[in-house]
């Protein structure tokens, strides 16, 4: 059949997309989740599980995705339902797109939250607020903001009108130059923090603690919360990268761009799980700190290194950015949907779409002061409540469930023929070598952590 195009445009370049891919691969996930997910859950094994559910899960779900997406051209639930019916199966399938729309929706609504912090940090860092600070007092000054909901308000106000605007106008339209420019000092600023931590932190001990694997340390709920992020920060399971894809000019490699993303991506967090670890033994803090560890540990050190307000300010802007180019992600499949399904304009599309998601901001925002609960999950001692709930279900159930769905689909349903032809670039063995992880390993594997972590195995 001829192939089709989608109404929403495509990306101008493969380098394009690899950066736009980055973009949304690369956020909080890297920076601000995966240090404290790894120091709730032990360290070394947990950076394990989590990089071998990058190699064996992430990455061959990526390139599913993205072909699932190149194929169809559409919305996730659209190409889902086109691609299901071409192959004479159920036309049920979409409702994988169903669930990947709303744990979009929920997952901006925290996301934008903390992004929130991140813009509070970034003016506090600009006031010099942080300048010499010590462990106790930047502990404080993290605790202050997160239990006064109108301030948090007002941040995660700020940060949805900004996601909304750049979706309003389309993906294309300045953020793949914005991203071009941010991306590379993003990586450069983690350098100068990986620089400092070597030099004045406990290098040596942050090492050990990410990679010595100890598994008396990790649970079954751990490895299914390692596999849970190994999804969260690829962007996968909720039609993010297949909507990626389905603006992805023919012809362009998906597995090349697809190993690069997640290589990138992998390296950035391992980075960041370095600098901030560093940091946090030198100066005797708790790895098991939860949300708020990195807000309470660079602080200290930008407070204490030569230029410090500036790097921190640069250090926060580029995080602001890098949270940005993750989130516009989480909504363009609904707003996709909507433009095709209800044939709303992309700006209204995108402007209710950010509405519902800040509403539901506010449970997040309370979850850190007048609504905290704090419950036990996998010998985790979780201390926000809802937002830990929230949480839980998109990463560590929603998206695992959506990028089962998604090598499923790729690896059963559609017809072979399609899929080698949008693989096209890769030949011969590497194509067979992924297509048995897809329909036999990734499976396997996700079966297996699920039935552990409910404790069937
Ligand atoms: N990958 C992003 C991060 O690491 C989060 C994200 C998840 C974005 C799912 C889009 C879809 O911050």
């Amino acid at each position: 059949m001829s192939k089709r195009i989608s109404i929403h445009g495509q990306w101008s370049s493969r380098l394009m997309f690899i950066l736009a891919a980055t973009g949304a691969a690369i956020g909080l996930g890297n920076i601000w989740k995966f240090p404290y997910m790894a120091g709730e859950n032990g360290g070394g094994a947990f950076v394990l599980v989590y990089l071998l559910c990058l190699a064996l899960i992430g990455i061959p779900i990526m390139m599913a995705e993205v072909l699932i997406g190149r194929r169809g051209r559409q919305s996730p639930v659209n190409t889902l339902h086109s691609l299901s019916v071409e192959a004479g199966a159920s036309g049920s399938w979409r409702l994988v797109g169903w669930a990947g729309m709303l744990a979009g929706l929920v997952i901006l609504s925290y996301y934008s939250v903390i992004a929130g912090w991140t813009l509070a940090y970034l003016m506090r860092m600009l006031s010099g607020t942080f300048v010499r600070v010590t462990a106790e007092g930047s502990g404080s000054i993290f605790a202050q903001l997160v239990t006064d909901p109108e301030r948090l308000l007002a941040w995660h106000t700020i940060f949805m009108v900004m996601t909304i605007k750049v979706v309003s106008r389309g993906v294309t339209n300045g953020l793949e130059k914005a991203a071009k420019i941010l991306m590379p000092m993003l990586f450069f600023l983690v350098l100068v923090l990986v620089a400092y931590a070597a030099r004045n932190g406990d290098f040596a001990q942050a090492f050990n603690y990410l990679f010595y694997t100890d598994f008396s340390k990790l649970t079954p709920a751990g490895v299914l919360t390692a596999m849970g992020h190994a999804f969260f920060t690829l962007s996968l399971g909720m039609g993010a990268m297949l909507v990626y894809g389905s603006y992805l000019p023919s012809g362009v490699s998906i597995a090349q761009t697809s190993i690069l993303v997640g290589l990138l991506d992998t390296l950035v967090a391992l980075l960041g799980g370095l600098a901030t670890f560093s940091i946090v033994f030198a100066n005797g803090l708790a790895a098991g700190e939860g949300p708020g560890l990195i807000f309470q540990t660079l602080p200290i050190a930008f407070g204490q290194m030569p230029g410090g307000m500036f790097f921190g300010a640069l250090f926060f802007l580029l995080l602001v950015f890098a949270a940005w180019t993750s989130a516009i992600v989480l909504i363009e499949p609904l707003v996709a949907w909507l433009i095709e399904n209800r044939e709303m304009e992309r700006i209204r599309a995108a402007i209710w779409t950010g509405m519902v998601a800040w509403l539901l901001g506010i449970v997040t925002i309370l979850s850190f002061s007048h609504w905290s609960f704090s419950f036990h999950f996998g010998g985790v001692l979780k201390r926000h409540g809802l937002f830990d709930v929230l949480d839980i279900v998109t990463s560590s159930i929603i998206l695992p469930l959506g990028g089962l769905c998604m090598a499923l689909f790729a690896g059963w349903v559609m017809a072979r023929d399609s899929v080698v032809d949008e693989l096209g670039g890769l030949a011969g063995v590497g194509f067979k070598l992924w297509y048995f992880i897809i329909r036999f390993i990734t499976p396997a594997a996700m079966l297996l952590i699920f039935l552990r972590a409910i404790g069937v195995l």
